[in-house]
């Protein structure tokens, strides 16, 4: 058995969880300019774009940066995420602050063009990592970006990207560096028009998410103010389909997977999974937590058991174990390992994304799918073919429902 191949492909799409080029035209971007706010929900997300194509790139780059040395600059940027790989976030955090995921082109390209030339307005990213979609905000013309990170070394690498930029864009970044729901927002109050938040959500507990959308939020934003936020998808993994399907509006799941690590390749990640379990998870556990038992210790090509008592697991795990794991033999793995890994998972459907967005007084514009690359779906099988071809992430764009401050500060 081909146990490498398999492995890329399936465990690690699901673990770490046509071209229409079309540029705005003067005439709509004189429109968007004139009508402020307004316009900018009512804008299209474009088909494809393809940011690292100059002659989409400069026509959503600030009318003041516009100088080859400000493309250069720019492109440069998109390139260090443009369909990049996954990538763990900072050097000595040992993967605990996740991974850092290619740009959604089409998404930036609007936001990009929304807030094109927008000097009076501030923009956030929250738990930015490196802060590229931050400096490209900038580039677009945002008068303040600020990126928040926990990870230092995320915090360092963007502080190093700022000094290679032109100084112009440079002075209009700020980093706030540290746990978002500890740092000081007093300068920001009521001042933030624009927040973009990717990959962050799913990491939280609903307490956390309702200090985030009604202790946080709504303070530091105007009323106008656009989020944009994206989130894990549960359409990377088949035994989400089940319980979804009987609980629609669950964002919280039970996953227990037993996996093989095969020692020296790919530094020890795990590269096969004999199962994959999944239920629908009521308490408000914290997703980043989970337990890990190793089943085997692999040696010279035998199996050594390294557990004594398998009436520890429940029922359905317990047979997991005797048909999936105990009949197995892998001829071609000298030295690793076999655990069972149980975590809670929080992945959002684009509906059950919206609802919590409307449940804190928010409207939501527009959802949106994206894809292995980075790139916005139009519209996918969501359970269907290869894991790697389905969509990955759920994002929407919203704002404050304006006709009232229904905002719950
Ligand atoms: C899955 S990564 C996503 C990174 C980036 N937003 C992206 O989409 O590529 C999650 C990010 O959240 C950051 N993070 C985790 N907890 C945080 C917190 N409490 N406050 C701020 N950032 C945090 C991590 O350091 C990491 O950069």
């Amino acid at each position: 058995m081909n146990i490498t191949s398999y492995f890329l492909r399936s465990v690690l799409v699901s673990a770490v969880l046509t071209t229409s080029l079309h540029a705005m035209c003067s005439s709509e971007q004189e429109a968007l300019e004139s009508q402020g706010d307004a316009s900018r929900a009512s804008l299209p997300i474009i088909h494809r774009a393809d940011l690292t194509d100059q002659s989409l790139l400069k026509p959503v780059l600030s009318s003041s940066f516009q100088s080859q040395d400000h493309v250069e600059a720019a492109l440069q940027i998109v390139c260090r995420t443009y369909e990049s790989k996954p990538a763990f976030v900072g050097k000595s955090s040992h993967g605990k602050n996740g991974m850092k995921f290619p740009m959604h082109p089409e998404i930036l390209h609007w936001i990009m063009t929304a807030f094109r030339d927008a000097k009076e307005k501030i923009g956030l990213e929250i738990a930015g990592a490196s802060g590229e979609n931050s400096a490209l905000l900038a580039f677009a013309g945002l008068g303040e970006v600020y990126l928040n990170d926990i990870d230092p070394d995320e915090i360092k690498t963007f502080e190093t990207l700022k000094l290679s930029l032109p100084e112009d864009v440079r002075s209009r970044l700020k980093s706030i560096k540290g746990d978002f729901f500890a740092i000081e927002t007093s300068e920001l109050i009521d001042k933030v028009d624009f927040i973009l938040c990717r990959n962050f959500l799913h990491f939280l507990t609903d307490k956390q998410i309702e200090k985030l959308f009604s202790g946080i939020l709504p303070h530091i934003t105007t009323l106008e103010a656009h989020l944009i936020f994206s989130v894990n998808s549960p359409y990377t993994m088949d035994v989400f389909k089940s319980s979804l399907e009987e609980h629609p509006e669950a964002t919280r799941f039970k996953v227990t997977r037993s996996l093989l690590t095969i020692f020296g390749y790919n530094n020890d990640m795990p590269c096969h999974s004999f199962f994959n379990t999944a239920s629908v998870c009521e308490e408000d556990v914290d997703p980043l937590g989970f337990t890990k038992t190793t089943l085997y210790e692999i040696r010279d090509s035998n199996f050594i058991p390294a557990f004594n008592d398998i009436s520890q697991f429940t029922p359905d795990i317990q047979e997991l174990i005797k048909t999936k794991i105990m009949p197995y033999t892998i001829d071609d793995v000298e030295e690793g390992r076999i655990t069972l890994v149980t975590n809670t998972l929080r992945v959002y459907t684009p509906q059950n994304l919206s609802r919590i967005f409307e449940q804190y007084g928010l409207q939501v514009k527009e959802t949106f799918l994206i894809g292995n690359n980075g790139h916005r779906l139009d519209s996918n099988p969501l359970w269907e073919g290869d894991l790697s071809e389905r969509v990955q992430q759920v994002g929407v764009i919203a704002q404050w429902i304006k006709d009232k401050d229904t905002r719950q500060r």
